[in-house]
């Protein structure tokens, strides 16, 4: 959700995920997709599963039900309380919800493990991991 210059998008597709992008910023979702037709035509990257489009991921045209794992690193501009009630709302039981840097948690939802940590030595934030209540 807010896949930016969709660097975790192509890197899930390399991991062999179907990954998918929804970005608001025009100037960042033309730019994201236009990486992905180079990636695609280079034949290094397997972007294949890949897919990035730009939009609001707060409109009713995002389910957010589809989804194993939603990443989201939570740049502080977004309408908190509706995109928490959407994932409550559309969020699998099964799917995890993977935050970066957030500054306040959902606390609608629950962490998967005790509480936000560093992943893999990065210092500039924390993840949460939630999952449905
Ligand atoms: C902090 S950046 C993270 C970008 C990317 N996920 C990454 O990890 O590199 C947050 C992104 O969310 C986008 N964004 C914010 N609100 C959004 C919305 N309602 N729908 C779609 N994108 C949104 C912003 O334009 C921005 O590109």
């Amino acid at each position: 959700m807010g896949s930016g210059d969709g660097r975790v998008v192509y890197l899930t597709a390399t991991l062999g995920g179907e990954a998918f992008g929804v970005e608001h910023s025009i100037g960042l979702a033309d730019g994201s997709i236009n990486a992905g037709k180079i990636l695609e035509d280079s034949k290094t990257v397997p972007v294949g599963k890949a897919k990035v489009v730009q939009g609001d991921f707060l409109s009713d045209d995002v389910d957010l039900g589809g989804y194993d794992i939603i990443f989201f690193f939570d740049g502080g501009t977004v309408e908190r309380r509706r995109l928490e009630a959407k994932l409550v709302e559309q969020m699998r039981e099964d799917a995890i919800l993977v935050c970066y840097h957030q500054k306040q948690p959902f606390t609608s939802l629950k962490y998967l493990r005790k509480k936000p940590a560093r992943l893999f030595g990065q210092e500039e934030g924390k993840t949460a991991i939630y999952v449905r209540k």
